[in-house]
């Protein structure tokens, strides 16, 4: 079943070398990066990594993937991430798994960006997936009719009953565009409403994209 993500997340691995310091995506693709880097660590690979979310740092400490803390960080040489939509000038929409912002931090520290999904990600043009917006929790509700009054539909992410909180203490605002023309306009506007801390649009950072199908195929581009 995951034939595309396994194949697209293995691939992203073969670019790591020696020394590297690597960053850890977060999500289903994500993760096979993860588990065969910390099989080429465990047959003597030395690399150093750092983690966007909890769920991804806690799979790499089981790998036994070793971990530095950001104080350590100069460059991150490869970060290897997922995303939830891709277009052809290599432009994502990340958050679906609520790491946007760590996401961005460390997609911005490095010098490439390897994103690694499975086919049912490609699309022509940006906002079919919910754009998710990570806020503040304070005053909610005024970032909330911010984003009604620009027509984004705003849905609070919710685990159950209660709000999803973020590994920042945020919360998520998953935001229905339909089709984002301008991505560059749109992450703008979005990032000077207070209360926003950061959304999902990722517009230069991914340098490689690595497609896996089900037939265990990859396709890169650059
Ligand atoms: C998490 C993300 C993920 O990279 C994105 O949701 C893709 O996940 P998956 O590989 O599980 O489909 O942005 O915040």
């Amino acid at each position: 079943m995951d034939t595309g993500k396994r194949a697209a997340g293995e691939r992203a691995v073969e670019f790591i070398k020696p020394g590297m310091t690597i960053g850890l995506g977060t999500g289903s693709t994500a993760y096979f990066a993860i588990k065969r880097l910390g099989t080429l660590v465990r047959n003597g690979l030395s690399i150093r990594a750092v983690a966007t979310s909890v769920q991804s740092e806690l799979l790499a400490s089981e790998e036994q993937i070793p971990l530095i803390p950001f104080s350590e960080v100069e460059v991150i040489d490869i970060d290897i991430d997922g995303a939830d939509e891709v277009d052809g000038q290599l432009q994502l929409i990340k958050g679906g798994g609520g790491a946007l912002l760590r996401e961005k931090i460390i997609a911005a520290a490095s010098r490439e960006m390897i994103v690694v999904v499975d086919e049912s990600k490609v699309v022509e043009t940006l906002g079919r997936f919910p754009l998710p917006v990570e806020i503040i929790p304070f005053a909610w509700e005024l970032t909330y009719k911010h984003l009604v009054d620009m027509g984004a539909n705003p849905k609070v992410r919710h685990i159950g009953n209660t709000p999803f909180v973020t590994d920042n203490g945020n919360w998520i605002l998953d935001c229905s565009f339909n089709q984002i023309q301008q991505a560059e306009v749109l992450h703008a506007a979005l990032n000077d409403i207070p209360g926003i801390v950061e959304n999902g649009l990722f517009i230069h950072y991914a340098t490689r994209l690595i497609i896996g199908y089900t037939d265990g195929s990859i396709k890169e581009v650059t």
